[in-house]
């Protein structure tokens, strides 16, 4: 059976693109094929990541299109087409996606955010913010939480989570180290399978 063709949307360091890379690699990513990464940011270093694995890499950037919104989705869907994209997984992708977009793959998006969704999520928390909203709010448990995207920020059906506890002496930096190394890349690698699995069975019964 084919595997599902996925495209992994970035926008920067892409340590959660390597993640899906190394998972590739040692089988735990087997029901799917990072087929292609498109960046929104020309200077991503997570496109230096994909050259060095051999995927074909693209970069949609709104600023370059005038900052017009619809060209820029226009843009990505282009290159979804052009490749077959079965799944679309955002890995610290910084760019809104509107109805526009997301009502044309339901269930085909899936993005991890750096908190257990719904605490510090939605409209304006993004990358380190998150993190220090959670020390200002005292929480004692963060995490990550790898969701469906749909029309509400953060707002689509959740298909894994992970805690982290929250140290004593943390600073927002290194809180978002251990959230990436303990929960970001592991469930964002085993929730794409877990989805690559459950397209490719579904066309399999086709
Ligand atoms: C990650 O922590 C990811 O969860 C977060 O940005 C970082 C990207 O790092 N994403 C969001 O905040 C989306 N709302 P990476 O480029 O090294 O994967």
């Amino acid at each position: 059976m084919t595997k599902t063709k996925i495209a992994v949307l970035i926008s920067g360091g892409g340590t959660n693109l390597q993640a899906l890379i190394d998972a590739q690699k040692s089988g735990i990513i087997k029901s799917g094929e990072i087929a292609c990464v498109i960046s929104s940011q020309p200077d991503a270093y997570g496109l230096t990541r994909a050259k060095n694995a051999g995927i074909p890499t693209e970069v949609v950037c709104k600023r370059l299109l005038n900052g017009s919104q619809e060209l820029f989705e226009q843009g990505i869907i282009d290159v979804l087409d052009r490749f077959g994209i079965e799944l679309i997984v955002l890995a610290g992708f910084m760019s809104i996606l509107t109805e526009n977009f997301t009502s044309r793959y339901p269930e085909r998006i899936i993005n991890v955010h750096p908190s257990l969704i719904p605490s510090f999520c939605g409209k304006g928390f993004y990358g380190l913010r998150v993190h220090e909203a959670a020390l200002e709010y005292g929480v004692k448990v963060t995490g990550a939480t790898v969701h469906f995207v749909n029309e509400i920020p953060d707002g689509g059906r959740i298909i894994m989570q992970k805690p982290v506890a929250i140290r004593k002496n943390d600073t927002p930096e290194s809180l978002q180290k251990r959230v990436m190394k303990q929960a970001e890349w592991k469930i964002l690698p085993l929730s794409c399978e877990k989805v690559s699995k459950e397209i490719m069975d579904a066309k399999g019964k086709k």
